[in-house]
């Protein structure tokens, strides 16, 4: 366990993430990836897209914008039903999001309640500012998208999107007119969302700017249900095969309290975090709420034939929507190890290889007697098959301690035997166990210890 304060200057000193705008004292509720975060993001979005895209036939990817048509928020429900309940401290000034604090004092999961119910809990619980205690005001609603203005002049309002879901909504009929697909298929996305959350909070957990990995199925009503059942697993599936501990995965229903105005059934993803179970990605039954309401809205037919039947339906959607930023954070904080070797502390990421940043790095055992370059040519071998890092600063051990805090798979030792006969050191990242092997065996090495 690691209080979150710790483990956000980890990850700032080894380049995983940074406060955005630091220099002008941050700016709460955005994060900037730096170098070898970004990788890390990269290969979980990646290891997405293929288990989504690549490995199925009927399912498509897309981009869509940021900014849409004001109608369409309205359509979706967002304009009026994308809301949160602020509660102010008459004192300080401060805001809080009113369900938050009942939770927090209480911790009772009070999400779908009401303004007025929300209030009424928070008199009957005593609960005060948490920052100075003092009283609190009654909650109001608060809507969660940042509105944006279009144009020169007064222009049009719009909104920075707060999910990515929609633009696949408004592309559905373009889909099925310039591809073969037929029902069942799905269309995915990866991207930026939006929300303008009222208390961000616990790092990269709940941010102003994130990302989703969002795919929406299309089916009948009568396959809902199975599809639902389908997707469910299939997504538990994937965090085994990215390396998250499957004891730290669970799955909770919504009650029908909790349901988001369009869905019919809904279950979250959460993952033990260090500071508790909290959901990573949601799987929605959306009925066929979204491509109602934009034919509605549009006047578009939004429907799809079926050739068997011969009949015209609005299909319904099995949505899998996932938190990029929450998924890279339970991988961080589920691979971060300290361990005790002869005597010292060793940090260790023990990252799926798919996911590490570097599969392999390279160095010379001293700064002279033709090591680096040697040491170099090996690295530019191995970095044509995998992504690679090479170091040459500081002792050896020094080296493979930057490397294994950071999840790099292998640190390949380049010494003076490897001039007389072409071998190098190869040691493992979970083991630090090492062998020699001849350098024209590295790549295969690695490659047959990474995807076996
Ligand atoms: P929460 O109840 O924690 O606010 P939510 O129920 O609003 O989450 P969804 O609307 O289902 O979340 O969004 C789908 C996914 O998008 C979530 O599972 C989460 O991974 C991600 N997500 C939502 N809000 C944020 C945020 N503020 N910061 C980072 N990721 C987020
Ligand atoms: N697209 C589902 C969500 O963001 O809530």
């Amino acid at each position: 366990m690691m209080d979150i304060e710790s483990f956000v200057s980890f990850c700032k000193r080894r380049g995983f993430v940074y406060q955005n705008s630091e220099i002008y004292g941050g700016f709460a509720g955005f994060y900037d990836y730096g170098p070898i975060g970004v990788e890390i993001l990269r290969n979980i979005k990646n290891e997405w897209w293929n288990s989504i895209i690549h490995q199925n036939e009927e399912i498509v990817g897309i981009e869509g914008t940021l900014i849409t048509h004001p109608k369409v928020w309205k359509a979706s429900g967002h304009t009026d039903e994308f809301i949160d309940y602020i509660s102010e401290c008459k004192k300080c000034g401060q805001s809080f999001r009113a369900d938050h604090l009942i939770l927090d004092k209480t911790g009772k999961k009070v999400e779908g309640m009401k303004s007025s119910d929300l209030n009424g809990l928070i008199k009957k619980e005593n609960i005060k500012c948490p920052t100075c205690k003092g009283e609190l005001k009654n909650s109001v609603e608060f809507n969660l998208m940042f509105k944006t203005q279009i144009g020169p002049g007064k222009g049009e309002t719009s909104y920075l999107r707060p999910e990515t879901a929609q633009l696949i909504y408004l592309n559905f009929k373009n889909i099925l007119d310039t591809t073969r697909l037929k029902i069942p298929f799905g269309i995915a996305q990866i991207g930026k969302a939006f929300r303008n959350e009222i208390s961000p909070r616990n790092f990269l957990f709940r941010m102003r700017e994130f990302q989703q990995m969002e795919m929406q199925y299309f089916v009948s009503e009568k396959d809902a249900d199975k599809y639902f059942e389908k997707w469910k697993k299939s997504r538990l599936k994937w965090y085994k095969e990215i390396g998250i501990n499957n004891k730290k995965i669970r799955t909770v229903e919504h009650t029908k309290k909790e349901l988001a105005h369009y869905a019919k059934k809904a279950i979250d993803i959460e993952y033990k975090f260090d500071f508790g179970w909290k959901e990573i990605e949601g799987v929605h039954n959306r009925g066929d709420w979204d491509l109602k309401q934009h034919q509605k809205f549009s006047n578009q037919k939004l429907d799809y034939f079926d050739e068997k039947t011969k009949k015209r339906y609005i299909p319904w959607i099995i949505e899998t929507s996932a938190g990029l930023d929450r998924i890279f954070l339970a991988v961080l904080m589920d691979s971060y190890k300290e361990e005790t070797v002869k005597g010292r502390k060793r940090i260790v990421l023990k990252l799926h290889p798919k996911i590490a940043p570097y599969k392999a790095a390279v160095f010379p055992l001293v700064k002279k007697d033709r090591l680096p370059k040697k040491a170099k040519e090996i690295y530019k071998k191995i970095k044509e098959c995998f992504p690679a890092f090479y170091d040459e600063k500081g002792s050896i051990g020094k080296m493979y301690r930057r490397m294994d805090e950071i999840g790099t798979c292998y640190c390949v030792t380049v010494d003076h035997q490897t001039l007389e006969d072409n071998t190098v050191t190869i040691r493992e990242r979970d083991t630090m166990k090492q062998k020699r092997i001849d350098v024209e065996n590295i790549t295969k090495e690695i490659y047959k210890n990474l995807y076996s």
